[in-house]
C-alpha cells in the first residue's frame, strides 16, 4: 500500500483537479495540506462541472475530505463553497469533511490588506488572487493568527482581535485603506463558530489511524512548485510551501507517510499573475494555446499567459518537489502545430544556465534556449493508450521525460476523467 501526493510542477493550473479526481476514486481519504481558496480545481464528472477551491476533491467521489493544518481557511468562503456544491448534489457534512482545529483562519482584514498592498505596489504587483492568503500566513508565522479551535473561546477571539487590529489597522491606515472595527469582526466570528466547529478536530489522529489501518491517503496539493515561497520565482509566488514535503507538515503526518509523489505538468506552460516566464509567447501561437486550452483562471477568471514547455523549470520542480512520476496534461492542445519548442536551458548575461536562477534580475533576464521538435497532425484528444498516439507525440512525451529526469506516469488527453493513458499506478508506489 502506498499513499500518493499530487503537486503542480509549473505555475499552477496544470490540470491537477482531473488527476486528483481520478486518484480520489481509488483513495479512502483526500487531504488538502497548504494554500487556501486561492486554488481552483475544476472537475468534470459526466454532465456536472464542479469548481472547488478549498474543499478536497475527494468529496466529489464521496470520499472523506480533510483540510489540514497547513491550509489557511476563510470560513465565509468555506461555507459558501459547501452551500454551492451541496446545491449540486454533493454530501458535505461533518461525516464527510474534517478540518484541522489548528488551521489558521483568513479574516476579511486579510483580503483588505492583500488588495491594498497590491494596489500600492503598482507596476510591481505580484498579481495575487486578492484572497488574503499571504497576510493570513504572515499572521500565522507572527504567532498572532486566529485558528479554528479559537472559535470555541470567545475570550481568546477577543484578545487575538485586539492584537490583530493593532497591527492591521495601522497598516491599512498607512495604505490609505479602510480600517476594521473589532465588534463587527467578533460578532461575525461568534456567528460562524457553531457552523465551523462541528467540522473541527485534531485531524492528525484520524490520519494516524487511517495510516495504521492501511487506508489509502491522497494528498492534494494546490498551486505549484514554481509558486513555492522558497523554491519558486520569489517574490512572484504564493505564501506557502507547495512542495511534497508540505504534505507531511501541513497535515500532521511524518514524511514517510507521504508516499509516491506525482508532479503534474501541462504539455506547454501557463502562468497567471506577474513574474518571470522565459518561454512566454506573445504571438499567434501563444493566443492559440490560450484559446484551445481555455486558459482562464478558475478563481479569478484572468486570462493565463501561455508559452512553450520549459524543461529546465520542470526538472527543477521535479528535484526540489521530490517528484517521482510526472503526469503530462493537455497534450491535445498541441495537436496540429507544425513545430514545437522545448526550453532546455537559459542564456543569462552570456552564460548558459540549466537551472532557474534565484535572483529576480537574473530571472527576468533569462532567455530560453530551445530544442525544436516536429509536431503531429493527427488528434491525440481522448487517447487512452500509447497506440492511440501519433509517433511524434510519443517522441515529444519521451523527450520531456528525458529532460526533466522523471518517468511519465500518466498522460491526460482531454478533460474527461477516463481519457488518460496510465503508464504506472501511483498507488502501487
Ligand atoms: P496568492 O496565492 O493569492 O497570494 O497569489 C500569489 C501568486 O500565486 C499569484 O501569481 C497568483 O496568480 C498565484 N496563484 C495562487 N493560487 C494559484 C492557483 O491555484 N493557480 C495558479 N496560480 C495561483
Amino acid at each position: 500500500m502506498a499513499n500518493v501526493a499530487v503537486i503542480g510542477a509549473q505555475w499552477g493550473d496544470e490540470g491537477k483537479g482531473k488527476v486528483v479526481d481520478w486518484l480520489a476514486s481509488r483513495a479512502d481519504l483526500v487531504v488538502r495540506f497548504q494554500g487556501g481558496h486561492n486554488a481552483g480545481h475544476t472537475l468534470v464528472v459526466g454532465e456536472q462541472t464542479y469548481k472547488l477551491s478549498l474543499l478536497p476533491s475527494g468529496l466529489v467521489r464521496g470520499k472523506m475530505g480533510i483540510i489540514g493544518n497547513g491550509v489557511v481557511i476563510d470560513p465565509e468562503a468555506l461555507l459558501a463553497e459547501i452551500a454551492r456544491v451541496t446545491a449540486q448534489g454533493l454530501n458535505v457534512s461533518p461525516a464527510t469533511l474534517r478540518i484541522a482545529d489548528n488551521a489558521t483562519l483568513i479574516l476579511p482584514l486579510h483580503s483588505a490588506i492583500d488588495r491594498a498592498r497590491e494596489s500600492a505596489r503598482g507596476e510591481r504587483k505580484i498579481g495575487t488572487t486578492g484572497r488574503g492568503i499571504g497576510p493570513a500566513y504572515e499572521d500565522k508565522v507572527a504567532r498572532r493568527a486566529i485558528r479554528v479551535a479559537d472559535l470555541a473561546e470567545p475570550q481568546t477571539l477577543s484578545d487575538k482581535l485586539d492584537e490583530l487590529l493593532l497591527h492591521h489597522n495601522t497598516l491599512l491606515a498607512g495604505l490609505g485603506a479602510e480600517t476594521f472595527e473589532k465588534q463587527g469582526l467578533l460578532d461575525r466570528l461568534l456567528e460562524l463558530a457553531p457552523l465551523i466547529l462541528p467540522y473541527a478536530e485534531p485531524v492528525w489522529e484520524r490520519l494516524d489511524e487511517a495510516r495504521r489501518a492501511g487506508k489509502r491517503i491522497l494528498f492534494e496539493g494546490a498551486q505549484a512548485v514554481m509558486l513555492d515561497v522558497d523554491h519558486g520565482t520569489y517574490p512572484f509566488v504564493t505564501s506557502s510551501n507547495t512542495v511534497s514535503a508540505t504534505a507531511a507538515s501541513g497535515s500532521g503526518m511524518g514524511p514517510s507517510s507521504v508516499g509516491f509523489v506525482l508532479g503534474i505538468a501541462k504539455a506547454y506552460t501557463t502562468r497567471v499573475g506577474s513574474g518571470p516566464f522565459p518561454t512566454e509567447l506573445f504571438d499567434e501561437t501563444g493566443k492559440l494555446l490560450g484559446a484551445r486550452g481555455h486558459e482562464f483562471g478558475t478563481v479569478t477568471g484572468r486570462p493565463r499567459r501561455c508559452g512553450w514547455f520549459d524543461a529546465v523549470m520542470v526538472r527543477q520542480a521535479v528535484k526540489v518537489g521530490g517528484v517521482q512520476g510526472l503526469v503530462l496534461t493537455k497534450l491535445d492542445v498541441l495537436d496540429g502545430l507544425p513545430e514545437l519548442q522545448i526550453c532546455v536551458g537559459y542564456r543569462i548575461g552570456g552564460e548558459i544556465y540549466r537551472r532557474f536562477p534565484a535572483a529576480p534580475g537574473a530571472q527576468a533576464a533569462a532567455e530560453p534556449i530551445y530544442e525544436t521538435i516536429e509536431g503531429w497532425r493527427d488528434s491525440t484528444r481522448g487517447a487512452r493508450s500509447w497506440a492511440d498516439l501519433p509517433a511524434q507525440a510519443i517522441k515529444y512525451v519521451r523527450r520531456i521525460e528525458e529532460l526533466v529526469e522523471a518517468p511519465v506516469t500518466l498522460v491526460s488527453t482531454s478533460p474527461e476523467r477516463d481519457d488518460t493513458i496510465l503508464v504506472r499506478d501511483p498507488f502501487e508506489g
